[in-house]
This record gives C-alpha cells, structure tokens and sequence, in this order.
C-alpha cells in the first residue's frame, strides 16, 4: 500500500519538486521569509532543527510548535504538491530530561533500560514538533581519545548491536506504520561508517579500515540496527581507504543498500556533501553532487549541492534520473510509514511540555544503574550515614552544564540536581560539610581538621566537564584535569575513609586514584539525575552494578586498546618494555556491592553442527555476597582454527540473573551459533567447523572455559 502511495505522489512531482525532497534545511536559518517561500516552491524536502536556544543560549531562537506547524502548513497547503517535511534534531540522550549519556548508558548492559530511555526520550521530542532524530550513534570506537566515544555504546560490536537496536526500537517503537501518532520518531543509525576509527582519535579524521574489520567490527551493528527496522541511516564524514563515505558507491549503495537491504533513505552529516571538496574527492559543488547522489546519497544536510546542481546534471544526463526517484521514493516512504501525510503537525499542547515525574526516576534509575563501582576495599561502600559527617568536595561537587553531557540540546543546566543537592535532599545539610566550590583547599584544610569538623569520612567529585568530550572535542592525553589526582592524594594522605566519583565522557587515566582511593564509582555523564543517581549508587538504595563497555588503559601510549584483539605469531612477546601488556580495566568489569562465583560451565553437548540454530552451555552462578544483586554474565567465544584470523576471544552473549543473598543457581543459555561465525572475504556470514572454547564469567578476562565442535 504505501509503495503504491510513492509511486503515485512520484508520478505527480516535477523534478526541481523532486530535487526539493532531498534538500535538508536549518529551520533557524537567517532568513525565514526566503525559507518560506522555498517552502512555498516545494524546494526543501526536511528542516533539521539544529539551535541550541533551549540550553540558555540566548543569542539563538528556537522555533516553537506554533512556528513549526505554519512552516509545515506552507509545505502542506502552498507548496504544489503539499508534501510534508520532516523535522530532524538530535535528540541523542533524552530530550529536556536528559538521560545519561549512550556511553554511561551501555554500562548498564541492558536493552531494556536503553529502549526505556528512548521511548521517553521520542515522546519529549515528538511533543516539540520533532519527527526523526540522528540517533543512535553505534560507531565501534577504540580510541577515547575520540570526543564522541561518549556518544556510542563502546568498543565491542555485539554490544553496540544489542544497544543500538534497543535504541532503534525505543524510539520508532514495534509497529513500524504511523509511529507519528504514537508520539514515536523515525531513529537514525550514524555514522556509515567507520567514523570511529579516525586516526589518533582526531574528530573527521582519515580512517584505513581493512575489509576484514569493515564487515566484522563496524558493519555488524548497522546490520542489527536495521534488521530492527531504522528507517534512516546517516553517512559519516569520514574518508575511508581513500575514498569519503558520503561520496562512495561501494559504501553506500553496494554495502548498505543491496548488501544489508537498507530501504529507508541515507542523510548526509552536516555538509558532508559540500565537504567532498574539501576532501579533494570533487572539484566543485556540481561534482559534489553528482558523486555523492549517484553513489547513494538521498538527502542532503543544509549545504546546497544538490539544490542547485542536480537539475543541470540530470538534464546533461550526467545523474540518472533512476537515481534520483530512487532518492525520492527512499523519503517519500519514511514520510508515509511514519504518518506525516495524515498528520503533519504537532498539537500546541503546554502540558505536554512538561517534565513527568515518571520520566525523572527513570533517568535517576538510569543513572544509578550505569554507575560502574571500580574499587571497594573493606566495604567502604555503601555509604551510611554515620554519626559523624560526611565531607562532600570536589571539583564537581556543584556542577550542573558539565554534568548534562555532550548534545543535550533540549536540557537546562538548572534541572540537573548537583551531587551536593542530593545529599542535602536526601540526608539534610547537617549530615555534611562542604565548602566554597571554588576553593579546594578549604576542602583539603577542613579534612586535615576532621577532628573539630567531627568530619569521619570524605566524599570527593573530580572528573572531566561535559564539553570536554563530543564532536570536534578530542583530547591527546587521557589524564584528570590538572591538580584532581594530587587533590585526591592529599585528601588520602588524612586517613579517613575515602571515596572517589569519577565523572567523565570517556576513560581516564585512574590508576592513581585507584591506588590511593578506598573506594570509586565511575560514572559518565549522568543528566538532569546525575545527583540523585549517583547517591542511590553510593549508598546502596540502587546495587550499582554497571560494567565497562570499553577497556580503561593505563597509559594513552596503549591505544588503541581493545579486549578482542587478535593474536599474533608471538603473543608472548608482542607489547611494550615500558608497560605491562594489560590495561588498566577490562572491558566488562564491574563489581557490586554482593559478591558472585561463577563455576560448573559445561557445554550441553561436545559437538554440533554448523548449522545448528543454537549452542547450548550450563552454568552455575553464585551470589557469595551479603545482599541480594543482580549477576552480568558474559559469554566469550574463541575460535582456534579459522581460514581468517579471529580475535583472542569475542563477546557472543550475555545475560542478567538475579539472586537473593546465597542463592545459587544453575542457568542455562542458547548462544545463537551465527554469532560464531564472521564474514568471509566474499562477504558471506560463514560459519566454520572447528573447535571453539567458551569463556564464561563477570568481565573480559574470564578464565573458566569449556570448549565444543563445530561440525559439517
Ligand atoms: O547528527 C549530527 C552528527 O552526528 C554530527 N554532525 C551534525 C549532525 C546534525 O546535527
């Protein structure tokens, strides 16, 4: 039905209507009477909603909804053929409840939860006129040099996959056909591809990427992501093995259209069409355009190559006009599947504005259950509320901005509860002490006093800001900001119990806290909850139970560091002289405040076939703790003979039990056998036979194994 609707509304357009489908525009753009009357013409297919007004930027209008729906009014009632535009904004990690960030996010390992987030994130945005947002963002990244590996679900491509999916299904929902009335928005898989891979963790940087890696590492995430349903993907920025993403046939229409059958349409990044220039991949905007349609691009975001070339190619039959309805009917089909046709506007509702309490407690649950508890000597934690008081301090101890992470467009700095204000809601100010923000030392004196100050243990909140990470915000060392570690130090020095939050947008560099810390939780970027999130985490009302989706190194010298390497022909003496060869935290780590065992892996049986739906193993899980928690157990696989070569070992599943204090269990678990396999160099999903052992355990370096076969 709704292919027919495309034919028919194709059938009818002109070609400078058609070229206007795929022209994304900024909806604040500095002339809004020249928008109109482009609007007016049938000249602009989408306006991406890209100010920042609603974070206290006051040099910026917003469009309202009223504004909103009288440009698409123009579009639907004006323009010849009244088709309606779609609203793009990145709405990345909640709208004005602003989640924690994806990365914080996937330290929760759980689909759930990340869907949870972005469903409410899709009704915020939907209730501000927004139809498709530019998440999520599943680029693998190995490098936290990278600013934006905050922005993704880590390193490891099964987890990204899981997470992203999830993500995708928050937002569009299951039932793919009039998502618009279900307060959902068309989700956006970004960015094809290898992005993440940008040499030195430079932002835009040049990628080299093998095709082995493509098809193993980067691919397999979009793979799941749109086997999901996403309607959209977005092309990246990036040149890859010589040639730019958004300009490339191979990339765009032989992998990502015919091979992994993507039927929605591609958006170009910001300008990345005009950026083929600069890339010295095309002369000019007219070459611009016809590289970047012709090799599958269907929309292009806010620079004007396809705009003002596309006619003229076409017409010189420099571009095929199948291209171009192709392009057309691509987003003509998103539009109807998600019900613009039927309702292009959004209702004026103030209410639905408004911040939901439910929404607010899940994003305090989200926080408390991303939060990553790294150390815990002799049960410092959870803290209690003692006699004495607690010294709060720190660096972040009032922050607000730097804890709203990076793209939290819609947030107000003012909605974030500080770490301090949590306290002081949930303890009261006389169960503390703290001093002036702005001077550290006092905090350092009022702990060498803690005898008057009747202080008897410390809480510090060192970290990284949120605007030191995210797009064009790299960093080349991965240390604390300057003064934190020695700031911690002393503090440590006094004797007193002490714990350490770290708050950051990537790993760091934490050996030194480590050592000196009694305890440290971890968190990335939390939102509008981070406060009370983080002190459910601390005190035990939430088991802070997060685990590492990205490997911490001990010295930016390792990157890039990653736990499923491949093996060398001399892993024994392939690192550095000058460092052990581990990092400094695993991908996967995580404790709790109980304590687990795994033992009694076995494998239901000693061989299978290759094409068996599933592999079969047992295991026993213990909580060996003093509470009831909740178990992350991690299934790696490693296969020993393979006619390429495969990583020391590979996360192929993982899975969440719960059990009461004591309680042990024996589960079982179905790994799916395609995970086994990898993509040949045909390309092909190929399953081969062979001896694979799995390990079974709570992070990366799990040493408890049982080995099966695989047989023809
Ligand atoms: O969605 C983003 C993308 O991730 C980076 N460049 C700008 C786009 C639109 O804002």
């Amino acid at each position: 039905k709704i292919e027919a609707r495309v034919d028919a509304i194709l059938a009818m357009l002109s070609v400078e209507e058609k070229i206007g489908q795929l022209f994304q525009e900024k909806a604040e753009c500095e002339n809004l009477e020249e928008l109109k009357s482009r609007i007016r013409a049938g000249r602009v297919g989408s306006l991406i909603l890209a100010s920042t007004a609603f974070a206290g930027n006051e040099k910026q209008i917003a469009l309202s909804v009223a504004d909103l729906n009288e440009l698409q009014r123009i579009a639907v009632e004006e323009s010849p053929q009244g088709i309606p535009m779609i609203y793009g904004r990145d709405i990345i990690h909640g709208c004005r409840t602003v989640m924690p960030v994806p990365l914080g996010q996937a330290c929760a390992w759980d689909t759930e939860l990340v869907k949870e987030c972005s469903t409410a994130a899709a009704r915020e945005a939907s209730a501000r006129g927004v139809h498709w947002t530019f998440s999520p963002m599943i680029d693998i990244a190995r490098d936290p040099r990278w600013g934006r590996v905050v922005e993704g679900y880590g390193e490891d491509p099964y987890l990204t996959g899981q997470l992203g999916a999830a993500a995708v299904e928050g937002y569009q929902g299951s039932e793919l056909q009039q998502m618009k009335q279900s307060k959902r928005v068309v989700a956006c898989a970004k960015h094809f591809i290898g992005y993440g891979a940008s040499e030195g963790g430079r932002d835009y940087e040049t990628t080299e990427i093998t095709e082995h890696s493509l098809r193993n590492v980067y691919m397999p995430p979009f793979r799941e992501v749109l086997d999901r349903g996403c309607m959209t993907v977005m092309s990246s920025f990036n040149e890859l093995n010589g040639e730019t993403t958004s300009g490339s046939h191979r990339l765009l229409t032989e992998l990502l259209k015919e091979e992994l059958g993507f039927a929605g349409f591609v958006v170009s990044d910001w300008a990345a069409v005009e950026e083929l220039i600069s890339h010295g991949i095309a002369a000019n905007h007219r070459e611009a355009a016809r590289i970047s349609l012709s090799a599958g691009m269907d929309m292009e975001m806010v620079t004007r190559c396809f705009l003002d070339s596309l006619e003229s190619l076409l017409e010189s039959g420099a571009v095929s006009a199948e291209r171009l309805d192709d392009a057309v009917r691509r987003v003509l089909r998103v539009k109807l599947m998600y019900g613009l046709f039927e309702d292009p506007y959004t209702p004026v509702e103030p209410e639905a504005l408004e911040i939901h309490a439910s929404d607010q407690a899940l994003a305090r649950r989200a926080v408390a259950e991303s939060a990553v508890l790294l150390k815990n000597r002799a049960a410092t934690l959870p803290l209690q509320r003692s006699s004495g008081k607690t010294l709060l301090t720190g660096p972040l101890l009032h922050a607000q901005a730097p804890l709203l992470g990076t793209w939290s467009m819609d947030g107000q700095p003012g909605d974030v509860t500080t770490y301090q204000a949590a306290f002081a809601a949930e303890w009261g100010s006389e169960a503390y002490v703290t001093h002036d923000p702005a001077l550290m030392d006092q905090g350092l004196a009022m702990a060498h006093n803690h005898k008057s100050n009747q202080i008897d243990q410390i809480v510090v909140f060192i970290g990284e800001d949120s605007s030191r990470g995210g797009e064009h915000f790299s960093v080349s060392d991965l240390s604390l900001p300057p003064g934190q570690v020695e700031y911690v130090e002393s503090l440590a020095a006094i004797g007193l119990p002490l714990t350490v939050v770290i708050t950051a947008g990537r790993p760091l560099l934490i050996e030194r806290v480590m050592r000196c810390a009694d305890a440290v939780l971890y968190s990335f970027h939390g939102g509008v909850q981070a406060g009370p999130g983080v002190f459910d985490a601390l005190t035990g009302a939430h088991d802070p139970r997060g685990h590492l989706p990205i490997t911490f190194p001990r010295a930016t010298g390792q990157i890039p560091i990653y736990y499923n390497r491949k093996t060398t022909g001399r892993p024994w003496s392939n690192g550095y002289i000058d460092q052990v060869d581990q990092p400094s935290l695993p991908f996967g780590y995580g404790l709790s405040y109980t304590s687990f065992e795994v033992a009694e892996l076995s494998v239901n049986a000693s061989s299978y076939p290759c094409d068996a739906e599933t592999v079969e193993l047992s295991l026993r899980v213990s909580n060996t703790g003093p509470r009831a928690g909740k178990a992350l157990l991690q299934f790696y696989a490693h296969d020993h003979v393979a006619s390429l070569a495969r990583p020391t070992r590979f996360l192929c599943h993982h899975l969440w039990v719960p059990l009461a204090a004591a309680e042990s269990q024996v589960v079982q678990v179905r790994i799916p056998t395609k995970r086994l396999g990898f993509y040949n160099r045909q390309g092909e999903l190929t399953i081969e036979p062979g001896q694979f052992t799995f390990y079974a355990g709570l992070d990366s370096n799990a040493d408890l194994n049982a080995s099966l076969e695989l047989v023809e």
